[in-house]
């Protein structure tokens, strides 16, 4: 079928056949997951779950959805992430904004929300609080989960970026915890000021070569300053290490993301900064994702 008339025929569509139109469209255009999408972008920009889908499938589109949705699927065509498009992200249960300098917060992120909320529950319980720091915070994705998940909890977020951290201030308000949070920007520790029982960091972590090698639905969308650790991958790490020692507060801990293939790498440079690994974390992949550390005791 042309081009135009293939879409002209939405207009008269349900639900259901506009997601397989969109699917047949995308599976054209090699996108690797064309069902996943066409049904997220629907849902997404109708505000549907799949409960919706299920039990009214048939339910026909109005012809100004039709528009927005083609419009949307056209941005899909040219590799912009559903997720970009829709404007926000799902992490840990709730939903984050997106905007221009912020990273998509990913599942794998997960992985160190889930790891720490247990060290940050046992310093509640011994102090009746627990600072929070969360370096190069973006959406704000780690820090404010944790202050959900810990109403006694106060955190920090920090980013080079001030789109970014003007984004964080959002989703903090949109999840209620905007009087527990503050923001700093500065290049990692430089402008923080105090201790913290919790620092927290998911840095850039791809090699500065890699990056041209990226999926453009990556290398096109995420801001290259989320992704680019320099030469090595490592660059984000030797900041933290080297700032580390002067934030954390007695019995503190250093939790980070870190790629598959980087944790002895990571593991080293801190250790060269006087704290030991903890625990090494795999994600739901099976991938190495997150180490802990503490300070080394004293000799
Ligand atoms: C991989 S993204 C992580 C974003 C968010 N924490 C998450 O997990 O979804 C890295 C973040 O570090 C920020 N960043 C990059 N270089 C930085 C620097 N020198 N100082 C502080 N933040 C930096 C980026 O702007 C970006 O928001």
């Amino acid at each position: 079928m042309p081009e135009a008339n293939r879409f002209a025929a939405v207009g008269e569509m349900t639900r259901n056949a506009l997601i397989k139109n969109l699917s047949v469209r995308f599976e054209e255009t090699h996108l690797p997951q064309p069902g996943d999408d066409a049904r997220a972008l629907v849902c997404g920009l109708l505000d549907l779950d799949l409960t919706d889908l299920v039990l009214a499938g048939k339910e026909a589109v109005s012809e100004d959805d039709v528009a927005r949705i083609l419009s949307a699927a056209e941005r899909r065509c040219r590799h912009e992430p559903v997720h970009r498009i829709l404007g926000w992200r799902a992490f840990y249960g709730r939903d984050f904004l997106l905007s221009p300098e912020t990273l998509e917060p990913r599942p794998d992120t997960e992985t160190l929300v889930s790891a720490v909320l247990p060290l940050s529950r046992s310093v509640i319980a011994a102090r009746g609080r627990c600072r929070v720091i969360d370096l190069g915070t973006g959406t704000g994705a780690i820090g404010l989960t944790l202050l959900c998940e810990l109403p006694q909890a106060e955190g920090t977020g920090t980013d080079i970026s001030q789109d970014a951290l003007a984004t964080a201030r959002r989703n903090a308000q949109r999840l209620g915890v905007s009087d527990r949070f503050r923001t700093i920007c500065g290049n990692w520790f430089d402008a923080v000021e105090g201790e913290y029982d919790l620092v927290v960091s998911n840095p850039p972590y791809i090699r500065h070569g890699v990056i041209a090698t990226l999926d453009e639905d990556v290398r096109g969308f995420d801001p290259v300053v989320a992704l680019d650790g320099g030469v090595d991958g490592l660059d984000g790490y030797r900041s933290i290490a080297a700032g580390a020692m002067s934030h954390l507060a007695p019995g503190g801990h250093i939790a980070v993301e870190t790629g598959y293939d980087q944790q002895d790498a990571v593991c080293g440079i801190f250790q060269d900064h006087h704290f030991r690994c903890l625990e090494r974390i795999t994600d739901f992949g099976g991938n190495d994702r997150v180490l802990i550390f503490s300070r080394k005791p004293q000799a």
